[in-house]
C-alpha cells in the first residue's frame, strides 16, 4: 500500500509538473514588498494642495544587483503614491531631472486638457510645470507616467510611473489604511540583460518589449505581511505590453470593489480578474489567519471568446506576490452592500467609429500632433465604436473621460471586470467595443486630448489620435481638423 501510494504521488506530481503547469519555476519570495510612500504635499494661502515632484535618474537594485541604471519620481524607481480628495485644489509642481524632455500624465484623471500632462505639455530638461486643478471625480485608483510622444515606452519602462489615489467623502468604509490594510500594487514586468534593463524588446517586436521578471512597486519576488482580516488591493498593470490574468494559487475568491476609474455599484465575488496595460482593479481579499496564498498571473480565461489572445504564446504564468496572514489578525468591517451609485450617462447622439489598424495606426493614419481627429461637443453623450481589424493585440484608453462599456463584439461584457467607470479597454484581436461616454466641460478649442492603445510601443509608433471638447460656439475655432471628422 505505501509503494503504491508512492507510485500514485509520483505520477501525481510528474503530471502536476508537465501537464498542468508549464515549466515555470516555483519562486522563493524573498523580499518585503517595498510600498511607495505617501507624497507630501502644502497647503497654500488659496488652500491649494501642492505637491512637489522630480523626475531624476538612479540606480536600483531591481533584483540584478545595486547598479540598475534606473529613472524615478522622488527617488530611483517609481514615484510616491499621490492622494487628494474629491473638491480639493491640487497643484503639482513636476520638475524635470531626467536631461530629457518628458511629460507627466494623470492617466484617469478628469481635468482641462492643458493640465493633462499628454504629449503637448512637455516639460524641457531641467525645467518646472505646475498643472492645477480641481479634482472632480468619485473616488478611484488612477496613476501617472511620461506620455512624450515616441518616448513614452522607453521613460516608463525606466521606472516613471506612481499612483495616484482619490478619495471621496461619499464613500462608504473601506480598507483604507494605506500601507497597512490598503495596498498599491504597481505590477510590471521586466526583461534584464546582465544587470541592466533590456530595452530593445526584440523577442516581442510587435508588441513591445515583454518582460520575463515581475516586479511590484519594483519589488523582485515579494511578500506582504497580512495583519488584518481584509486587505484591499490596488492593482495597476504598469507594464508597457503585457496582459495579466490575476487569480490565487488557493483558488481564494475576493470581492472585486472597484475598476479604473472607482468603485462599482455592488462587490462582485471573483476567483479572477484580467488587466491590460493601463487598466486597474481594485479587490478585497481575506486571507485566512496564519495562512499564505500567491497572487498568481495565469493566461486569459480562453473560454470566453472575446478573451481570444495570440498575445506571448498564452502559456506564461507568473507568480507575483505571496501574502502571509499573521496568527492572528485584526478584525475589519465587511465590504459594504453598496459602494457607489453611477451616473446615468443618458443615450448617445453620437457614433464615432475608430479602427484599430495595423501596429501603429488608428482609421489608417498615424498621430499627427499637428491633427485634431475629433472635435467633441460638450454635454453630448457619444457613443465609440472601436474595432480591432489587425490580427494584434491592443486596448484602447481614452484621456478625461471614464465610459461605460455597453458591448464586446455584440455582447454585454461577460466579465464583471468590466463593468463600471473605465477608461481603459482590451480590445483583442477581431473584436468591437462599443463605448458610452460623455464629456461634460473643461471646453478648449485648442489643446486636445488624447486616445490611443495602451501597449506602450504602438502608443509611440503612431496608434493614438487627438480630440477637442469644445462649447457649440467653438466648433470654427479648432485648428488643424482632419476632412475625416470635419
Ligand atoms: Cu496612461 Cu494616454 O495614457
Ligand atoms: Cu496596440
Amino acid at each position: 500500500a505505501v509503494a503504491l501510494a508512492v507510485v500514485v504521488a509520483t505520477v501525481a506530481i510528474y503530471t502536476w509538473n508537465t501537464a498542468e503547469i508549464d515549466t515555470t519555476e516555483q519562486v522563493v519570495f524573498d523580499r518585503r514588498l517595498h510600498i511607495p510612500p505617501l507624497a507630501t504635499s502644502t497647503v497654500d494661502e488659496s488652500g491649494t494642495r501642492v505637491f512637489d515632484l522630480r523626475m531624476q535618474r538612479g540606480t536600483h537594485d531591481l533584483g540584478h544587483g545595486p547598479d540598475t541604471r534606473t529613472w524615478g519620481v522622488n527617488g530611483d524607481y517609481l514615484g510616491p503614491t499621490l492622494r487628494a480628495t474629491r473638491g480639493e485644489q491640487v497643484r503639482v509642481n513636476v520638475t524635470n531631472n531626467v536631461g530629457e524632455r518628458s511629460t507627466l500624465h494623470w492617466h484617469g484623471m478628469h481635468l482641462p486638457a492643458a493640465m493633462d500632462g499628454g504629449p503637448h505639455q512637455t516639460i524641457e530638461s531641467g525645467a518646472t510645470w505646475s498643472p492645477h486643478w480641481t479634482i472632480d471625480q468619485p473616488a478611484a485608483t488612477l496613476w501617472y507616467h511620461p506620455h512624450l510622444h515616441g518616448s513614452t515606452a522607453e521613460h516608463v519602462y525606466r521606472g516613471l510611473a506612481g499612483m495616484f489615489l482619490l478619495d471621496d467623502p461619499a464613500t462608504p468604509a473601506l480598507p483604507d489604511d494605506y500601507g497597512i490594510d490598503d495596498i498599491p500594487l504597481i505590477v510590471q514586468d521586466k526583461k534584464f540583460d546582465d544587470d541592466q534593463l533590456d530595452e530593445d524588446g526584440e523577442m516581442f517586436a510587435d508588441v513591445g518589449t515583454l518582460g520575463d521578471e515581475i516586479l511590484v512597486n519594483g519589488t523582485p519576488r515579494p511578500f506582504l505581511d497580512v495583519h488584518t482580516e481584509r486587505v484591499r488591493l490596488r492593482l495597476l498593470n504598469a507594464s508597457n505590453a503585457r496582459v495579466y490574468n490575476f487569480s490565487f494559487d488557493t483558488g481564494l475568491a475576493f470581492a472585486l470593489i472597484g475598476t479604473d476609474g472607482g468603485l462599482l455599484e455592488r462587490p462582485m465575488t471573483l476567483r479572477s480578474v484580467q488587466l491590460s496595460p493601463g487598466e486597474r482593479a481594485e479587490i478585497v481579499v481575506e486571507v485566512p489567519a496564519g495562512g499564505r496564498t500567491v497572487l498568481r498571473s495565469t493566461p486569459p480565461d480562453l473560454r470566453a471568446d472575446f478573451w481570444q489572445t495570440r498575445f506571448s504564446g498564452g502559456d506564461d504564468r507568473f507568480d507575483v506576490l505571496e501574502l502571509r496572514a499573521a496568527p492572528t489578525l485584526a478584525s475589519t468591517a465587511q465590504v459594504p452592500g453598496q459602494l457607489a451609485a453611477f451616473e446615468d450617462l443618458g443615450e448617445a447622439t453620437v457614433t464615432r467609429h475608430l479602427d484599430l489598424t495595423g501596429a501603429s495606426t488608428i482609421n489608417g493614419r498615424s498621430m499627427d500632433m499637428a491633427r485634431v481627429d475629433e472635435v467633441v461637443v460638450a454635454g453630448t453623450t457619444e457613443l465609440w465604436q472601436i474595432r480591432n481589424v489587425s490580427g494584434l493585440i491592443h486596448n484602447f484608453h481614452v484621456h478625461d473621460a471614464q465610459f461605460r462599456i455597453v458591448d464586446i463584439t455584440g455582447m454585454p461584457p461577460g466579465h464583471p471586470g468590466l463593468a463600471g467607470r473605465k477608461d481603459t479597454v482590451y480590445v483583442p484581436p477581431g473584436a468591437t467595443v462599443q463605448l458610452l461616454m460623455r464629456f461634460e466641460d473643461h471646453t478648449d478649442p485648442s489643446v486636445p486630448y488624447m486616445y490611443h492603445c495602451h501597449l506602450l510601443r504602438h502608443e509611440d509608433d503612431g496608434m493614438m489620435g487627438q480630440f477637442v471638447v469644445v462649447g457649440p460656439e467653438e466648433i470654427d475655432q479648432v485648428a488643424g481638423t482632419s476632412d475625416r471628422s470635419a
